[in-house]
């Protein structure tokens, strides 16, 4: 069986909340709950590990533990107080997630290391010097922009993990340590509804869709369907 880690114990710097980032409340709740009844509504998730900051517990039915000071460190401790494989990883600042995308991320890790929820790249993006002066045009059909849910088999998400303080603190998501350590990594296309709550649009964005989804799922029942087979 599965197990899913959600990392919640980052501060929310750029937030600029007066509480850690996944403790703000969106849409009348902790930004944490939302992505929390997301995962506990996939039969194959049996545990439910959350990395918190000081000071915070975990949501009813889940472990919690106390986070690093990097991401990868919280990601660590996690992995360690928990039992399961494959090891699904979440943002705690990802409230939008639907079980369907857990869903087919789990689903995409057959014949790979790990599989990792990502929206195409729309924009053309450029890369450019300290001076701001365009030094490349990138191909954009092959560029993705990378979110969580990621999954790994856990043998590879404990090896891609065993490496020093400074790699881990370089690390902005498990992937590139899986694929650092030779791992092969799956896409799985998903909508940019996934988004991340980073700064203070960020958070009257999410808390207007969150708004949304519970009037819709009060007024008729069912949730709508949307592109990716993801309701929305
Ligand atoms: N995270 C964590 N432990 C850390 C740092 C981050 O568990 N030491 C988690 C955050 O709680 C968040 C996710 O990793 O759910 C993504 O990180 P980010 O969006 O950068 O959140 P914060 O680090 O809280 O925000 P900021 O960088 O603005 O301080
Ligand atoms: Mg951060």
């Amino acid at each position: 069986m599965a197990v899913a880690l959600v990392v919640a114990a980052g501060r929310g710097e750029r937030l600029g909340s007066d509480r850690p980032k996944a403790f703000v409340i969106v849409a009348g709740r902790p930004m944490l709950d939302w992505c929390v009844d997301a995962l506990r509504e996939v039969p194959a998730i049996d545990q439910i590990v959350v990395a918190l900051p000081a000071g915070e517990q975990a949501p009813a039915g889940c472990i919690g533990v106390p986070g690093g000071e990097v991401r990868a460190a919280s990601v660590a401790a996690a992995l360690a107080a928990s039992a399961g494989d494959p090891v699904l990883i979440h943002d705690a600042a990802r409230p939008l997630v639907r079980r369907e995308l857990v869903e087919r991320v789990l689903g995409g890790i057959d014949g790979v290391d790990g599989a990792i929820a990502a929206t195409r790249v729309t924009d053309t993006t450029k890369q450019a010097d300290a001076d701001g002066i365009v030094t490349r045009t990138l191909e954009r059909s092959s560029l993705w922009a990378v979110q969580t849910p990621q999954v790994f088999h856990r043998a590879a998400l404990e090896q891609a993990l065993d490496v020093s303080p400074d790699v881990l603190a370089q690390a902005t998501d498990e992937s590139w340590l899986v694929e650092r350590a030779g791992g092969r990594i799956r896409i799985v296309e998903s909508s940019p509804e996934n988004l991340k709550v980073t700064t203070p649009r960020d958070l009257r964005i999410s808390s207007e869709l969150l708004l949304e989804r519970t009037t819709r799922l009060q007024s008729t029942g069912q949730p709508a369907v949307g592109r990716l087979g993801e309701r929305c």
